[in-house]
């Protein structure tokens, strides 16, 4: 059974999608895309030999090595030759994610589905910088966690600064807003004075983050 996290990192893709499983580990997201017919193709990769075996071997149980090319890959850059269109990068920190995207050329790749671990503000602001737009995103609680899963495109769509830190408002959000607003005000509280500007900063967004709860 696939995580909830992972289900809806799969949520975000279309039938139609050529797909990168980037990081694919475990390989359980390009087994399930294919399994499920989610998806017209997927190419998985690691950077690590090992995860990128256990993969290999996960996807031979399944019986889809016809269907399934593992390739070992920092990001995008062995995968030149395959056709794909849509990026799944999940389970990884912002600066990893950042350094991945900064090869991929918005004309080729139409979009990217996206699950950081870290620094969602460095993120969404990032990756508009790229020429990548937020366009649809789903909080889910997973084993005392939550996860935010974003999907991104090319068409351009400004966000305000609410929506860089805190993301695209819909009812997946709720919980975790108040989960968010009592974590950001544990942290000011416990904030020495001498901290002044950055606290004045969270300050802010904690009263920018009331107009959502
Ligand atoms: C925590 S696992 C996440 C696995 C899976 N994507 C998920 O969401 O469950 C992160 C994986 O990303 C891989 N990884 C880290 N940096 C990478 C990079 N630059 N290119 C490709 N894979 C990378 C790691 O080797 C590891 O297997």
């Amino acid at each position: 059974m696939l995580s909830l996290r992972l289900q809806a990192v799969a949520s975000f893709v279309a039938v139609k999608d050529k797909v990168v499983d980037i990081g694919c580990d475990h390989g359980y997201l390009s087994i399930y895309l294919i399994e499920n017919k989610l998806c017209q193709s997927v190419i998985a990769t690691d950077i690590n030999a090992n995860a990128l075996k256990n993969a290999t071997q996960n996807i031979f149980r399944a019986n889809l090595q016809k269907k399934i090319p593992t390739v070992l890959s920092s990001g995008i850059q062995n995968i030149q030759k395959y056709e794909f269109d849509t990026l799944v990068i999940s389970g990884m920190g912002t600066n990893t994610i950042l350094k991945i995207m900064a090869d991929v050329q918005p004309i080729k790749v139409k979009k990217v589905i996206i699950q950081s671990n870290n620094d969602l503000y460095l993120l969404r602001k990032s990756l508009i910088k790229l020429g990548f737009f937020l366009k649809q995103e789903k909080v889910v609680f997973e084993k005392g966690h939550y996860y935010t899963i974003g999907l991104y495109n090319i068409e351009s769509k400004k966000l305000s600064l609410r929506q860089k830190l805190f993301g695209i408002y819909n009812d997946s959000y709720k919980n975790y807003y108040h989960f968010l607003y009592h974590h950001l005000q544990d942290i000011y509280y416990k904030m020495g004075s001498k901290n002044y500007i950055k606290k004045i900063k969270l300050f802010l967004q904690i009263k920018l983050l009331t107009k959502y709860l």
